[in-house]
């Protein structure tokens, strides 16, 4: 599958830096699953979890007061580990690790530089800053309170716990440097990024995915278009019309949507086919075409059914079923190549504020599934995505939850 033009498979160790609740998690979350689904193999290491499991979840506020040397000493254990953890599975064939943590200090970041440096990783820091205190406000709310370090604590408490563990970074935060190296701040949710020194195809796009990361947490829903000729055929591509069945799919989506939009404005994008305009057309919104989300161009095997292929191509066929993320159609394309074309619907995911709705077809449908609900890229050619059959995500803290809905027509 192809991946990004990596100059010469340097390992990266991207290192997290921010006070608390300033979105780290959810940033280190999504660049990961991003890079995942490029075909990069990356790990988040996350040291508050070891803190969790080596320390404890229920640790007061005070453990995290710099002048508190059991808990500083605690502290550089966890990171010791996380780092060494990282730092391994990056000797063991990791490509990029993502160190989530808080890494405030100068002292602690020349630390993790000096590390990677021997270890033959290049450090990259993502310093997420946010003065906003609604903002900072609601990541405690959403976030924090709902995590293991506060499990049975009354909400409030909790609250004032956070807010004096904050406190207590405040104190001794330093911000990054530019002779500390290469580095991308992202300020106040995006709205300023401040770059330095980075270089290279796969940063490029690092800092091109968070300059669109937006925080807000809407619905969106993946939907194949309705039943068309060619399926009613078994025939493959092509641009087909819906069969009766399909248009009764069309009319039973839009009735679905009403119930599911909350009178709000929702977006609706469909391929450039006739078959997922169609599906489109009883809906309240104007869609919205995008030549990217066409299906898997099929190639020289374009409008045959199966059967045909088999008997036609008998090659073609097995390498298929052999492997079917990396097989491309003579002529035509791969789940690789999709997945390289739909980047910018990815970006376009990211940054839209609005509801979306994707009437698209199998193929697109499972690549695009495979990033928003973290799918190893292996299995995306084999993702459930049945016909008539609207999928509801719902971002979560740093994830989706997902429900399906079928319809019927
Ligand atoms: C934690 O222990 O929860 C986080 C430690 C850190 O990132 O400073």
């Amino acid at each position: 599958m192809p991946t990004f033009a990596s100059s010469n498979n340097q390992k990266l160790a991207l290192v997290m830096v921010g006070l608390p609740a300033r979105g780290k998690s959810y940033i280190a979350r999504k660049l990961a699953r991003y890079l995942r689904w490029r075909g990069i193999e990356t790990r988040v290491c996350n040291v508050g979890m070891y803190r969790r499991e080596l320390v404890g979840a229920q640790v007061s506020h005070d453990f995290f007061d710099p002048n508190n040397p059991e808990g500083l000493a605690d502290r550089m254990r966890v990171a010791r580990l996380a780092l060494d953890d990282m730092l391994r599975w990056l000797e063991l064939g990791g490509q990029i690790g993502i160190l989530d943590a808080t890494n405030s200090t100068r002292e602690r970041r020349a630390w993790i530089t000096k590390a990677c440096a021997e270890r033959g990783a290049k450090v990259v820091f993502i310093e997420t800053i946010c003065n906003d205190h609604a903002v900072i406000d609601r990541n405690v709310r959403e976030t924090k309170l709902h995590s293991p370090d506060y499990v049975g604590v009354e909400p409030d408490a909790a609250v004032r716990d956070f807010l004096a563990r904050i406190a207590h970074y405040e104190r001794a935060y330093q911000t990054v440097e530019d002779d500390e190296g290469m580095y991308v701040k992202v300020i106040d949710e995006g709205k300023k990024v401040i770059v330095h020194e980075i270089d290279g195809d796969v940063l490029s796009r690092v800092v091109f995915f968070l300059m669109n990361l937006r925080t807000k947490r809407r619905p969106l829903w993946l939907v194949r278009h309705g039943e068309s000729i060619f399926n009613v055929e078994d025939r493959i591509g092509g641009d087909s019309e819906l069969s009766p069945r399909g248009h009764a799919f069309a009319r039973s989506l839009a009735a679905f949507m009403q119930t599911r939009r909350n009178d709000e404005p929702i977006s609706v994008w469909t391929s450039q086919l006739k078959r997922t305009i169609q599906t489109a057309q009883n809906l309240r919104e104007q869609p919205v075409s995008h030549r990217a989300l066409d299906e898997i161009d099929a190639g020289i095997c374009d409008g045959l059914t199966y059967s045909e292929v088999r008997r036609r191509y008998p090659d073609e066929f097995a390498a298929r079923s052999k492997d079917k993320l990396n097989y491309r159609y003579p002529r035509g394309e791969s789940y690789g190549d999709v997945i390289q074309r739909l980047d910018p619907v990815i970006i376009e995911i990211e940054r839209h504020e609005r509801p979306i709705l994707i009437i698209g077809h199998q193929g697109i449908l499972r690549a695009l599934y495979a990033y928003l609900m973290d799918t190893p890229p292996r299995e995306c050619p084999h993702l459930p995505m049945p016909l008539h059959t609207v999928l509801e995500l719902t971002p979560n803290a740093y994830g989706c939850t997902e429900r399906r809905f079928p319809l019927a027509c």
